[in-house]
């Protein structure tokens, strides 16, 4: 609740909030009751005025504004919006009105979307700092999955807002569909926050975590390719329209939604939730689970967003395009074992790089199921189920079982 007596006394407050009725001192502690509706205060007048060469020169603005090229622009007295006049690209409805729905999808995961928020301050780094900082507190081996981790992770992110707020967002042409994306470009914000959290707390060189990703080759295999898929999109002259473009688009979705977000998260993801499920590096573990249900949830709209450009698209989907993202899908498994392989040279944390092959092979049918292609290692079978229970636990107990956590907003995370 907004706090009408601490707001009024702060410079921000704005002139057309309600006025409180100056409290007399003693009745501080009591809210303060708004102006009487039929009382009308006065104007005080006591203050400077700016420059009369100013307020001239702006008027005079306004007067050559050209309000008919601008009416023009808003197609003013064009007919309301009709659901029918929206899609998801190419549309040439008026983009700046929310309603009404079309893809109520879309609108729901901005709202559920919302309803998760969290900040990367509400964890507690104290176990890990300590675990961290002590000698014998981790191996060689998990070390590195920590380090090779937030590596690869706190460009990553970078590289999905990029993506997000420089090359897709001006070519989805629907509201509502933006609406999310905003939402999920502030929750990659906080997921770059959340990886710069982590070292700082536990004091790692941020040098080379943040060069990792043009540093490690594993690491930097798995950017760059992210990077190729970006690179046209933000092109201030691109623009979708024709067939070839818009498979370009399309091509951009699935390198990010289905292969950055959908496969290079799982093995780090799954290595450091392995590690907090060992009771070790918690505090890093619980940001990657609040992050990995975030991404869970990217990486559906994303396939949404996918599924329904193809319905409203069906030439873009031919079987030459289908074969060339099966291909993408298998480049991003391929790299992503690479990578399991670097951070995994011998078991640890009950893991090892043959298990998590498999792992990645059932991940890559779901993303291939999830946009209608044909599986490509029939049979996969999921060694890591308890991933699936934290991705889709909306608000539960979580798995280290010493708290707790409420994910709704509107305080801090609570645990007892
Ligand atoms: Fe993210
Ligand atoms: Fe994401």
């Amino acid at each position: 609740m907004l706090n009408w007596d601490e707001f009024n006394e702060d410079e921000t407050a704005v002139a057309d909030k309600p006025a409180p009725a100056t409290p007399a001192p003693a009745a501080k502690a009591q809210p303060s009751a708004p102006a009487d509706a039929g009382e009308i205060q006065e104007a005080s007048g006591n203050y400077v005025i700016a420059e009369a060469d100013r307020i001239e020169r702006a008027r005079k603005s306004l007067e050559e504004l050209d309000v008919a090229a601008g009416l023009e622009e808003l197609e003013m007295g064009a007919a309301r919006i009709e659901v029918s006049d929206k899609q998801m690209i190419n549309a040439r409805a008026d983009l700046n009105q929310l309603v009404p729905f079309k893809y109520e999808w879309a609108w729901q995961k901005y709202l559920d979307g919302s309803a998760n928020h969290w900040m990367p301050q509400e964890v507690n780094m104290n176990a890990d700092i300590a675990l961290w900082k002590s000698q014998e507190g981790l191996t060689a081996d998990e070390r590195r999955i920590v380090e090779r981790s937030l590596g690869y992770f706190s460009t990553a992110d970078s590289l999905v807002a990029n993506n997000l707020v420089l090359a897709l967002y001006r070519l989805i042409t629907n509201p509502e569909c933006r609406q999310y994306l905003l939402r999920q470009a502030f929750e990659e914000a906080i997921h770059t926050h959340a990886y710069q959290y982590c070292v700082e707390s536990l004091g790692m060189d941020e040098g080379a975590v943040f060069n990792m990703y043009r540093e490690v080759p594993s690491v930097a295999a798995k950017s760059a390719w992210s990077l190729k898929h970006t690179q046209s999109l933000a092109r201030a002259d691109f623009n979708t329209g024709t067939p070839e473009t818009d498979q370009e688009l399309l091509r951009n979705l699935v390198a990010f939604y289905c292969v950055t977000e959908g496969i290079f998260f799982y093995c780090g993801f799954s290595q450091i939730l392995s590690m907090g499920r060992r009771n070790k590096m918690t505090g890093v573990a619980e940001q990657f689970q609040y992050i990995l249900r975030d991404e869970s949830m990217h990486l559906n709209f994303g396939v949404d967003m996918i599924n329904q450009i193809k319905i409203e698209n069906p030439h873009l989907w031919t079987a030459e395009f289908q074969d060339e993202v099966t291909q993408m899908i298998l480049e991003g498994t391929e790299l992503e074992i690479a990578y399991a392989r670097d951070t995994m040279p011998r078991g640890v944390l009950g893991m090892n790089a043959a298990i998590m092959e498999e792992y990645l092979h059932f991940i890559c049918n779901r993303r291939l199921a999830q946009i209608g292609l044909k599986e490509q290692y029939p049979g996969a079978q999921n060694p890591f189920p308890w991933m699936s229970e934290i991705i889709d636990l909306r608000k539960e107990k979580n798995f280290f079982e010493t708290r707790v956590t409420e994910y709704q907003v509107g305080g801090a995370l609570s645990w007892d």
